[in-house]
């Protein structure tokens, strides 16, 4: 038994929502769990409550809103009223209220919108999100944005700032879309940034090719080059926590493991500026 580590948040979106992956993270000391109204083809609330009521209230859990099931398989919507019932709908499913709920990539939304109706669209839905926060429906409220250039082109300085912002993390995400989340941090000032997907789903191909470990200030201590990657994903951009994805406690074993690592700092800046480098040439 691990002492609880709030920085990995074990991550649903492909898992089968096996009751195994729940325990072995317990064991692990991994109490934050992430998921979404949609993920399971929109069951897995309820899948969780189902098969492990027992264990959810030993997790911090925070969900999305904003997909909702249609004919078609699934639509996006930012209508506050729709995003209220969603959050009500999550404590329902699940049998308790959410930690966290997340506004799941509202840029979705926002696409071929001007700038005055996406501002509306995103201010009434931030709105919808922060009220659920105050009336008790989940204890704090954020953005999930895939694709932060989509939500830079909306001025949010003025909207209600998110407890949490989730974005895409690691060696994974190209400089635009750095500099995208580092902008949109600098005008959106969030409580915390989360970042997700260091591994982009999976392609573990690239880990054949490419040797993150020198990232690692001791980067002979046995690490491998998936662990390297998930530590270095922390600071790609910088992070607090990093939602990762995982069905084998074996490898999740290892994810903890590489918490324990050092990254550093200063060779994570150099490769930032020679993306930047590259990207002039
Ligand atoms: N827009 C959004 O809101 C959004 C979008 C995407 C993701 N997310 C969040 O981020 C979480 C993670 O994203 P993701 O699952 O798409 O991508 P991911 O975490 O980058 O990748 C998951 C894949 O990595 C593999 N993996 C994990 N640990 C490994 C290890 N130690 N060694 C080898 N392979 C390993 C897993 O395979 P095994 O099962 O075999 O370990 C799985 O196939 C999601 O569950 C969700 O919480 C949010």
């Amino acid at each position: 038994m691990h002492g609880a580590d709030p920085r990995l948040v074990l991550g649903l979106h492909r898992s089968r929502h096996h009751r195994d992956i729940l325990t072995a993270a317990l064991d692990l000391g991994i109490t934050t769990l992430d998921t979404a109204a949609p993920y399971l083809g929109f069951r897995s609330h309820a899948v969780l409550a189902e098969t492990a009521a027992d264990l959810l209230p030993k997790f911090t859990l925070s969900t999305k809103v904003g997909f909702f099931p249609s004919p078609g398989g699934a639509e996006h919507s930012l209508d506050p009223v729709r995003l209220r019932l969603a959050v009500e709908r999550a404590a329902r499913e699940l049998g308790r209220e959410p930690d966290t709920v997340l506004l799941h990539n509202p840029e979705r939304s926002l696409a071929g919108l001007s700038h005055a109706d996406g501002h509306a669209l995103l201010g009434h839905a931030c709105t919808a999100l922060a009220d659920a926060a105050r009336d008790g429906l989940c204890r704090v409220w954020g953005v999930a944005s895939w694709d932060t250039r989509s939500l830079g082109m909306v001025q949010v300085d003025d909207l209600p700032s998110p407890d949490v912002l989730m974005v895409r993390a690691g060696f994974l995400v190209g400089v635009d879309l750095l500099d995208a989340t580092t902008a949109l941090r600098a005008v959106w000032q969030a409580g915390e940034t989360w970042g997700m997907s260091p591994f982009g789903g999976g392609h573990r191909k690239v880990w054949e090719e490419f040797d993150p470990r020198p990232f690692l200030r001791s980067p002979h201590d046995g690490l491998s080059r998936v662990q390297a990657a998930f530590r270095t994903a922390f600071h790609l951009p910088s992070a607090a926590a990093v939602a990762v994805g995982t069905d084998d406690p074996g490898h999740l074993a290892q994810l903890v493991e590489a918490l324990g690592a050092e990254v550093d700092a200063s060779a994570v800046s150099q490769y930032v500026r020679a993306l930047h480098g590259h990207r002039q040439s």
